[in-house]
């Protein structure tokens, strides 16, 4: 099975308990760093939007227009129902296709961790294609390389990272420039945080 389909169909499953789970990580800060740095009404792509809390929707009630993509549609129909302004659609992040320049930016909070780390730098250079010139790029990825399978609030789920050294060189191969990067604990867990902007 590709791992694609062992995520989708884990979160398919888990996407009922996914809220309670998810208010253990506090992101306010890094959200509120993410709107200093767009234009007003901003076009903002979520990628692997989850059930659109707290991201979407913080973005939505910022009056930023945002469109949610995720590849569990169990996880979408609950976004649809979580953040009613927001447009969500079920997407694969390695097959996105929406024009050139479409968005101001890109946020993938705790999803990129879920594709192959091969294929990171191919969604990097999307994700790059998809923004506009200056156009934001936040997201996170484990602080350790290497490929897991484990379980994940009882279903089996599939992780890979590049160490941080590494990502950081793919998002400037990427071409973009590197506002911020740093490890952050949130709720217990470390993650690699990055705020870069398209060159
Ligand atoms: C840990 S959740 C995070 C959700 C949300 N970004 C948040 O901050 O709460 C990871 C999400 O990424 C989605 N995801 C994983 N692999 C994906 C892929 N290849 N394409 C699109 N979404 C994906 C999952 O379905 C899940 O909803």
């Amino acid at each position: 099975m590709k791992k694609e389909e062992m995520v989708r169909n884990g979160y398919n499953e888990i996407a009922p308990k996914f809220k309670e789970f998810r208010s253990i990580f506090d992101n306010l800060p890094e959200l509120e760093y993410l709107i200093t740095l767009l234009p007003k009404k901003a076009k903002v792509l979520d990628v692997g939007c989850g059930i659109g809390i707290p991201v979407t929707r913080f973005l939505v009630d910022h009056d930023f227009s945002v469109t949610g993509i995720d590849i569990s549609e169990k996880m979408v129909e609950l976004a649809k129902l979580n953040v009613p302004k927001a447009e969500f659609f079920q997407y694969d992040m390695n097959e996105l296709d929406f024009p050139d320049n479409a968005f101001h930016c890109i946020t993938a909070v705790y999803s990129l961790f879920h594709v192959p780390k091969e294929k990171h730098f191919s969604i990097l250079k999307n994700f790059h294609r998809m923004l506009k010139q200056n156009g934001i790029l936040f997201f996170c990825v484990g602080h350790l390389g290497g490929d897991d399978t484990n379980e994940f609030l009882g279903e089996e789920m599939f992780w890979s990272n590049y160490p941080p050294e590494k990502t950081l060189s793919l998002v400037k191969e990427a071409e973009f420039e590197i506002i911020f990067d740093e490890i952050l604990n949130r709720g217990d867990e470390l993650q690699y945080w990055v705020f870069a902007k398209k060159k």
